[in-house]
């Protein structure tokens, strides 16, 4: 674990051997954020709120780029495929409680129906896959293609909500509320998850989300994954109990049909997901009170008690995950795959549409030289 050492006279924070192992080089120049993490937050959603995401397209690798910790971050991606998945699960709910962001959502009318969800949510898997697959620092890779199509969209939509009367949209404060969906359970609920790694597996996966964040489009400054693990992590844990708790707990009025929505949608993907019952795991991971109040209907109960037996159970106990890690891992991937190229379950729910092709999206909408 690393320790903090704030040298008074110039209140910077003094990496010591620990930390210079953990964090090469490359990561280490931002860990010199003097402040607590506790006053980030407050900065990343007051200042943030009033900053658009980068419109400018990052051409280059940033100079605190360390390839060999973004290679780590995938191998955590993949040997834990599904603890992820579910990790992300949770997080993209998590997101739907941010009214700004869901109103976009609803806006852009992408996932507010489950077959376009189920077309949005899997084009968003698929794009979360390339990012972990293929080679970021060639700039014709699928990789690089993706991040770029992503952060065309990002903008579009920026410009739209602009256009529309929602006002500034696609803030920075939002971007960073978005990367801690698809990063921040992994770091905090490591453990309820069980997901399986070392502190260099998550400095890894910190690492990996810090670029992807520069990609499309988060300022250094307001960039998540930013500092030491501890500070991420501190970062994290605010973000989890100031902003998502109390958002979880009075919703939206949207949140819920989105989630079911969300939930239908993916359904195709994994077949026994269960609104009621994941709700209630995402209530317990993210340390809700329990309300009390037993599931209503038996099959929402028999797949809580799955859900919640896969990770306490399967996943954690050392011979049954030997077993099952790989197999739910393999599982999963399958299914994403089936899902791209012979999607006939999603067929079965969404009718013959399934099978027509969905045309690539527009070109980035911004020129290079764009501001
Ligand atoms: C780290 C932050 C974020 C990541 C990693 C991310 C990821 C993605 C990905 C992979 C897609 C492609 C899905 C597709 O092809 O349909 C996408 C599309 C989109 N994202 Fe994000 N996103 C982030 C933040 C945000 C925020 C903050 C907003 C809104 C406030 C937003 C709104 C959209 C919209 C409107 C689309 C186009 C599809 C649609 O209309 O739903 N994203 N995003």
């Amino acid at each position: 674990m690393c320790r903090r050492k704030c040298r008074k006279s110039d209140e910077f924070y003094i990496p010591d051997e620990t930390d210079l192992r953990l964090f090469p080089a490359a990561t280490q120049e931002k860990a010199n954020d003097p402040r607590s993490p506790e006053q980030r937050v407050t900065a990343l959603l007051r200042d943030g709120q009033n900053v658009s995401v980068d419109k400018k397209r990052p051409r280059d690798l940033p100079e605190w780029f360390d390839e060999k910790l973004f290679a780590r971050g995938k191998e955590y991606f993949h040997s834990n495929f599904y603890a992820v998945f579910v990790a992300n699960l949770i997080g993209l709910i998590l997101v739907l409680t941010i009214p700004t962001i869901l109103d976009v959502l609803i806006l852009t009318n992408k996932s507010s129906e489950p077959y376009t969800a189920f077309r949005r949510y899997l084009d968003t898997i698929r794009h979360m896959l390339r990012w972990y697959k293929y080679d970021l620092k060639k700039v014709d890779s699928k990789c690089q293609k993706s991040v770029t199509i992503v952060h065309g969209l990002h903008c579009a939509a920026s410009r739209i909500s602009d256009k529309s009367g929602l006002g500034l949209r696609v803030t920075q404060k939002d971007m960073v509320l978005t990367q801690f969906g698809f990063m921040g359970l992994i770091l905090l609920k490591k453990k309820e998850l069980a997901i399986e790694g070392t502190d260099e597996d998550e400095m890894a996966i910190v690492h990996f989300w810090r670029t992807i964040g520069y990609f499309i489009g988060i300022q250094d400054k307001y960039n998540l994954c930013q500092g030491t693990l501890e500070e991420v992590r501190s970062t994290c844990d605010i973000i989890l109990k100031d902003v998502y708790v109390p958002a979880l707990m009075d919703p939206p009025a949207e949140f819920h049909r989105m989630v079911v929505t969300l939930i239908e949608g993916i359904k195709p993907i994994s077949p026994m997901l269960d609104v009621d019952a994941f709700m209630t795991f995402t209530r317990r991971i993210c340390g809700l009170p329990d309300t009390g109040t037993p599931l209503a209907n038996t099959y929402s109960r028999w797949m809580y008690n799955i859900q919640a037996y896969t990770h306490d159970v399967l996943l954690t106990r050392r011979w049954l995950a030997f077993v099952f890690r790989p197999l739910l891992n393999y599982n999963m991937m399958f299914s994403v795959w089936l899902n791209v190229k012979f999607p006939f379950g999603a067929a079965c729910k969404f009718g013959m549409k399934t099978f027509s092709r969905v045309p690539d999206h527009a070109p980035h909408p911004i020129r290079p030289d764009d501001g």
